[in-house]
């Protein structure tokens, strides 16, 4: 008889750096021997990788642990393990309000679990939460998507935007080298990927904390450099990036996105508020119009590039005619996606101490008014697909239609269409849009010798 392998369950939180560190955290798992659960409550070891970024974010851990917790007094050998930017925030802490936890680990630990997990199981409650140099992963992450991949490219963050928790628990920039991030995509590339998306808090900050300079006094590597230096990997098809910050997008890196042909033409680029005031106080380091003028750069060497935003409205002292100041700026650009929240007090930022918060009531009031905008303004910017032809690299099956398979543009927009998920996964197709919704769309694939002539002709 064999004895059953140890078997572990991951649930992630927060943005697509969370993801990549689960999905490299589940690589040092099953190197180690364990076998994934797709239940929790059947799982041995529980790691819940977590996210602080707003209060709501935070609370639902709590009450995902609260349930393994009360699990592990009726199976003692459950280990329990708070990854990720709570953990970071709490340290210590965490162990006084969940006793039963094994470990506490935060982001830039993520590639150590392996010996944190030694010491565990050496019997002792480890908290792992000291700033370290990240070193570069040697195991095998396990990727969730066989078509597309995350790499990270920078870590952590410089900024000190008034409201945000994420420079104190990812800590300070740390860029990989160039020559690691190829690497890495070479290997995507041998192994079938097709799609990678570059990540980083602010990704076009990357390389300036690698040494070197150009005689320009440039930085020897920016991430401009780094798009020349790997965009022509065999076998990736298609580049995508995120997240940038307004203050490093340059038209250097503009020019690089026109010219480089795998680069996708979208651009997720916050923005906050479209007050000059307020993102003063946000200590952002940019103006509104700064921030129309770079639109206006991308929309002039690339005219159909799909733009994507982040917002916060009823930051601290935002008056009415504020808030109506970052309206009009989504209505003038016109975003393909706009990720918004009402703004939360975090602990260890600076705005959060500010007299002047918002109540609930005006913030939750702006945020539908400001959601009821955005989804007119995907509307209209979905309509510029109607009829076209769109390529689109097909990921998944329609998880609530099994005839249909599901894939991006190069836009980024999320499209359906008729076909067989073993025959399409992974492919490029043309698909010719005949259904547009805010937010996702919906065609027909075009056989290849007619979609030739019309390219031809196009
Ligand atoms: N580095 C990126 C964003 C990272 S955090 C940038 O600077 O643009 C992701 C998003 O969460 C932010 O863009 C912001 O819109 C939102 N966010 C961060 N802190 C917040 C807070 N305290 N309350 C509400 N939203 C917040
Ligand atoms: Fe947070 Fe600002 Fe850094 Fe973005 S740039 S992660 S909003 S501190
Ligand atoms: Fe959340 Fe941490 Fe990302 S706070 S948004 S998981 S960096």
């Amino acid at each position: 008889m064999t004895t059953s392998k140890r078997s572990y369950h991951i649930t992630t939180f927060g943005c697509q750096m969370n993801k990549a560190d689960s999905e490299r955290m589940a690589g040092v798992l099953e190197d180690m021997g364990f076998e994934f659960a797709a239940d929790p409550n059947q799982a041995d070891l529980i790691l819940y990788n977590t996210c602080t970024i707003r209060d709501n974010a935070e609370q639902k851990v709590y009450s995902y642990l609260g349930r393994q917790a009360k699990r592990k007094h009726e199976k003692p050998d459950l280990t329990l393990i708070v990854a990720g930017c709570v953990a970071q925030q709490e340290g210590e802490a965490l162990l006084r309000r969940v006793p039963e936890l094994d470990l506490v680990m935060g982001p830039q630990h993520a590639n150590r679990l392996k010996d944190l997990l030694q010491q565990v199981f050496d019997g002792n409650q480890v908290v792992a939460t000291e700033a370290v140099h990240i070193m570069e992963d040697i195991t095998k992450p396990r990727r969730d998507s066989s078509v597309s991949a995350w790499v990270n490219v920078i870590y952590g963050c410089n900024e000190r935007c008034t409201y945000c928790v994420v420079p104190n628990v990812r800590g300070v920039e740390q860029s990989r080298t160039p020559e690691a991030i190829r690497a890495e995509i070479e290997e995507l590339g041998r192994q079938g990927y097709k799609e990678i998306t570059l990540l980083g808090q602010n990704i076009d900050a990357y390389g300036r904390d690698l040494p070197g300079t150009t005689p320009e006094g440039r930085h020897l590597h920016t991430f401009t450099d780094l798009l020349y230096f790997v965009h022509d990997v065999p076998g990736i098809e298609r580049i995508r990036f995120a997240t940038s910050h307004p203050r490093y997008f340059t038209e250097r890196l503009i020019r690089a996105c026109a010219e480089l042909p795998k680069i996708c033409k979208h651009f997720h680029i916050p923005f906050q508020s479209g007050d000059n005031e307020v993102l003063k106080r946000m200590a952002r380091g940019y103006t509104h119009e700064k921030y129309r003028r770079i639109i206006e750069t991308i929309r002039t060497y690339m005219p159909d590039a799909a733009i994507s935003a982040d917002a916060i409205v009823g930051f601290p002292g935002e008056t009415e005619a504020q808030f109506e100041n970052t309206l009009k700026l989504v209505e003038d650009i016109g975003f393909d996606i706009l990720n918004t929240a009402a703004y939360s007090p975090r602990p260890g930022t600076p705005a959060a101490l500010w007299e002047e918060q918002i109540s609930e009531e005006v913030k939750s009031d702006r945020l539908q008014r400001l959601n009821h905008l955005v989804a007119i303004k995907a509307a209209e910017r979905s309509q510029r697909y109607l009829g076209r032809i769109e390529q689109v690299l097909v990921e998944e099956q329609n998880p609530k239609d099994g005839s249909q398979v599901m894939g991006r543009t190069d836009g980024n927009r999320l499209t359906f269409f008729q076909g067989d998920i073993n025959e399409l996964k992974g492919q490029i197709v043309n698909v010719k849009i005949t259904e547009v919704r805010a937010f996702s769309l919906t065609g027909e694939p075009v056989p290849v010798a007619q979609s030739v002539a019309r390219l031809k002709i196009g």
